[in-house]
Formats: C-alpha cells, sequence, structure tokens
C-alpha cells in the first residue's frame, strides 16, 4: 500500500496522474483485485479484510485528490503564464490625454495667485441667503439680486451664485483673521443657457483685507495688470467704473482684444476691448456683516470666470461646447 501511495506522490504531471488513476481505482485495478479477494477470505475475517481495505481505499482516495488539486492548479498558472497579455507592453498607439481647457485654465490662474502667497479656500454648492446675498450687500428684494438668476432650493438655500460667498465664510471663520489673502476657485450656477452662458460654471473669487489703510486701489490694480499679462501676454489692460453690491468703488476689467489685438472686429463688438472680470475695495457694509475683528480693515475683492478666460486663450466661439463632452474638442488639446 505505500508503493501505491508513492505511486500517486511521484506523478508530476495531470496525464501521468491519470493513468495512476487507472492503475489503482480503475476497474481492474489494484484496489478492485484486492476487493475480489474478498471471496476466499474466511467468513470470520471478512469483516475485518474489508475494513482495512475500505481505510487503506480512503486513505489514497485523499492523497490523490490533493495531488490531483495541486497539479491542476499548476497546470493553471503554467496556462495563464503562456497565454497571458502583458498589460504593460507598449502597442504602439498610446495616445496621451490632457487636462480639459476649464481645469487647464483654473490650474493656470491658481498658480499664478499660490506664487503671490495667496491661500486656496472651499466653500460649498449649497448656500444659503446670508452669505450668498444678504452679507454681501445684496439685501432682500434689492433689485442687485436679479443680476443672478438664482436656483432657489427653499425659501433659505440657494445653489450659490457666485463664489463670493466664500469671502465671507473665510473672513468669519474662527482661525482666520486679517491680514487675509486668499482666492476659491468652484462651481457656480445660475439659470442662463447661450452661446455665452450655461447654467453651471466656475469662477474664481480673490479677496484680500489687512489693517485699514494698508490696501489701496493701487494694490488691486498692480495684482490685477500683472496676473492678466501673465495669462494672455503682452495686452492693455483698462479699468472701468462699474457697480457690485461688495465693492465700492467697483471696476470691470478689460483686456485689449485677443482676436484682433484692439483693432475692433465682431466678438469685441468692434470695441477692441474684452471684459475679462470684476473687482474693486470691499464694502464697508461687507465688513460690517461679518463683524467682530473686522472693525478697523480694509481690502479688495475680485472674481472672474474660467470659462470666459479658457474661451479667450483657446478661441473658443461657443462656450457650451466645453460641456458637450465632444472628444473631438478635447482632442485639440493633446
Ligand atoms: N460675484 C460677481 C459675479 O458673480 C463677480 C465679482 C465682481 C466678484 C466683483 C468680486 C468683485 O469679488 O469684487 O458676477
Amino acid at each position: 500500500m505505500e508503493k501505491l501511495q508513492e505511486l500517486i506522490k511521484s506523478a508530476d504531471t495531470l496525464k501521468a496522474l491519470e493513468e495512476v488513476r487507472i492503475e489503482i481505482f480503475g476497474k481492474k485495478g489494484v484496489l478492485a483485485l484486492e476487493f475480489a479477494k474478498m471471496k476466499s477470505v474466511p467468513n470470520e475475517e471478512k469483516k475485518a479484510f474489508a475494513q482495512n481495505l475500505n481505510i487503506q481505499k480512503a486513505k489514497l482516495t485523499d492523497i490523490y485528490e490533493t495531488k490531483r488539486l495541486v497539479l491542476e492548479s499548476f497546470a493553471l498558472r503554467q496556462m495563464m503564464r503562456e497565454d497571458g497579455v502583458d498589460v504593460t507592453l507598449f502597442n504602439g498607439i498610446n495616445e496621451s490625454g490632457a487636462l480639459h481647457p476649464v481645469n487647464e485654465t483654473m490650474n493656470k490662474i491658481i498658480d499664478y495667485f499660490v506664487s503671490m502667497n495667496f491661500s486656496l479656500e472651499e466653500g460649498s454648492f449649497i448656500e444659503d441667503d446670508f452669505h450668498n446675498f444678504e452679507a454681501l450687500n445684496l439685501p432682500k428684494h434689492h433689485p442687485a439680486r436679479d443680476m443672478q438668476d438664482t436656483f432657489y432650493l427653499n425659501d433659505d438655500l440657494v445653489l450659490r451664485t457666485h463664489t463670493s460667498p466664500v469671502q465671507i465664510r473665510t473672513m468669519m471663520r474662527e482661525d482666520v483673521k486679517p491680514p487675509i489673502r486668499m482666492i476659491s476657485p468652484g462651481s457656480v450656477f445660475r439659470r442662463d443657457f447661450d452661446v455665452t452662458h450655461t447654467p453651471m460654471f466656475h469662477q474664481i473669487e480673490g479677496l484680500v483685507v489687512d489693517k485699514a489703510g494698508e490696501i489701496s486701489f493701487a494694490n488691486l490694480k498692480f495684482i490685477l495688470e500683472d496676473f492678466l499679462r501673465y495669462m494672455f501676454g503682452d495686452v492693455k489692460v483698462r479699468f472701468r467704473p462699474s457697480f457690485f453690491p461688495f465693492t465700492e468703488p467697483s471696476a470691470e476689467v478689460d483686456i485689449s482684444c485677443v482676436f484682433c489685438d484692439g483693432l475692433g472686429c465682431r466678438i469685441c463688438s468692434k470695441t477692441g476691448w474684452l471684459e475679462v472680470l470684476g473687482s474693486g475695495m470691499v464694502d464697508p457694509n461687507v465688513f460690517k456683516a461679518v463683524g467682530e475683528g473686522y472693525e478697523d480693515v480694509s481690502g479688495y475683492a475680485f472674481g472672474l470666470g474660467v470659462e470666459r478666460f479658457a474661451m479667450l486663450i483657446h478661441k473658443i466661439p461657443d462656450l457650451r461646447s466645453l460641456f458637450e463632452g465632444d472628444i473631438r474638442l478635447l482632442e485639440q488639446f493633446r
């Protein structure tokens, strides 16, 4: 019997094991012959004889099954090694991807302000009336609220219409005190849809606050001019008086048209200028709404639309194409 056990253990392929199986367990195998001997065993020994034989058979079966599992898994691994595909192999048609132009533009803008020591702040997409409007000097029923067509969730909650509420959230944080230099990039939402508007787009907000008298319009002008030349190269920059509820004075900032070099074309409506962002000195009412710690400060703020920048940099005619998911648009940015 030991010999039979050795015989099974020594089989080193499934084929060899199958031959051993037939030799031991087959119809004319060793075990069958042993059981056949029962006939010539005296009656009183029959029981012991059969018992012994069954134990031997169970042992052999056990060894056989174990051996079979080992050889099968070995064969499977061998097959996988031979048939397997090397997914790391270069197939010659790999194409590199690229960042979406909105992300790429956003990263470039963030790089500039981070290099100028601005911190990055995050807000949330759902805002309450206080942070999105009230604290920004946009009281209820103020006509300036109509500048932003809002998605209301209920009487108090809105999908934020701009990134400006992050100004308020940052200033009201317990661990934040002036001086503040922050930007806040992110999605904003308005009920708009045409060639230059989508219901979701991205803005970057900027806020600088320090002791009263430390921050002037000259600081604002310097940083925005420097920033716009970093983004658009050698362009002219002009500040145009404007109105925002949260800044006083307010200015809209234009660059000379990148399509016609300021000569006047269809895209700049023959003016030679393109409006690129809003800005101004933080309105005292905003500091009043923020409250404690902001009694004796001054600051400037600005806000810009990332898609607008991406369109001007890449000369994309229809803003909506940025969100259609057409691979042909993205392929141009590889
Ligand atoms: N929140 C304004 C908007 O969505 C943009 C803006 C204008 C932000 C002037 C500012 C600012 O911080 O000073 O249209």
